[in-house]
């Protein structure tokens, strides 16, 4: 029997997804489809129960239903809880819904794969921006033991939010100090949109970063920032966004066609063709 899997979300067009698993499901041999899934925030809750009914596996979602998978599912990953949003969701045989976040996992597993020697402990890491992107990257970042995470927002609010959800590791920085916070930060990482073609540039300097830090940007167009760029120029070990998006996609395809597939030069190729 085929087996379904998709991803959802508002508007859905322009998803990688289904290349970056289609490419799996051939190179694999797996009988199953990935298909894109339109649906409206009003429709989204009837439209995934509907592909239960169908016997669909699961689905990722995205912008702007992550929040709302959460809600929907009858059992959620601890990482899940804590990011407060969910991107994979499982259908199992009994009509319950898994709800997982694997951003955090993918961000991760990229700069492990990117950096085999970065070491998340060493020291202090700097967070750019406190969205929905962020969180998944300060809860992953807590996770791995970062002994300490200044946390800076044009809107200093959001910050704070996050600050307070996350505890007493995490540290606030004026968006305007993100200088000096530069300074002894080990992991520097942007979550901000800045960077990205066609939006404005991260003015970060980095100076004062340590030696052996490491730089990584979760924007991927381009695939090398203006802000990867300076810190490679700078010395600083760079690790691109691309992976974070392939690493990301690994547990939802392993749970729903029972294949733990890999991220290589391959599959990177196939999602920027
Ligand atoms: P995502 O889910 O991708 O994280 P988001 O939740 O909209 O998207 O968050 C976008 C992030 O980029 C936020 O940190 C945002 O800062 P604000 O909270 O102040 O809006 C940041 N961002 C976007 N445009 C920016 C700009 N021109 N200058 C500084 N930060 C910017």
């Amino acid at each position: 029997m085929t087996l379904k899997a998709g991803v959802i979300g508002y508007p859905i067009k322009h998803s990688k997804s289904p290349v970056l698993h289609g490419h799996w499901l051939r190179r694999y041999g797996v009988d199953g489809t990935y298909e894109r899934v339109e649906l409206s925030p009003e429709a989204f809750a009837d439209g995934v129960r509907d592909l239960v009914a169908k016997g669909w596996r699961g689905v990722n979602v995205t912008i702007p239903h992550k929040e709302a998978a959460l809600e929907l599912a009858d059992s959620v990953t601890d990482r899940a809880a804590l990011i407060g949003a969910a991107n994979t969701l499982y259908f199992h045989s009994d009509g319950t819904i898994g709800a997982d976040n694997t951003d955090g996992y993918g961000f991760i597993q990229n700069l492990r794969a990117g950096a085999p020697n970065w070491d998340p402990t060493a020291g202090p890491a700097l967070v750019l921006g406190a969205g929905g992107a962020s969180r998944a990257v300060v809860e992953s970042l807590l996770e791995v033991g970062v002994p300490e995470l200044r946390l800076t927002n044009r809107t200093k609010y959001r910050a704070e939010l996050l600050a307070d959800h996350f505890g007493a590791k995490v540290k606030v920085v004026e968006w305007h100090a993100q200088n000096d916070a530069v300074s002894g930060a080990m992991t520097i990482v942007n979550t901000t949109s800045l960077g990205m073609e066609g939006q404005g540039e991260l003015k970060i300097s980095l100076e004062s970063a340590p030696a052996g830090a490491l730089a990584t940007d979760i924007v991927y167009t381009p695939l090398i920032t203006p802000f990867l760029e300076r810190a490679q120029a700078r010395g600083l070990s760079i690790v691109d966004g691309l992976g974070m998006l392939l690493h990301q996609a690994v547990p939802g395809f392993e749970g729903w066609f029972g294949v733990t597939p890999v991220v290589d030069d391959d599959l990177r190729a196939a999602v920027l063709a």
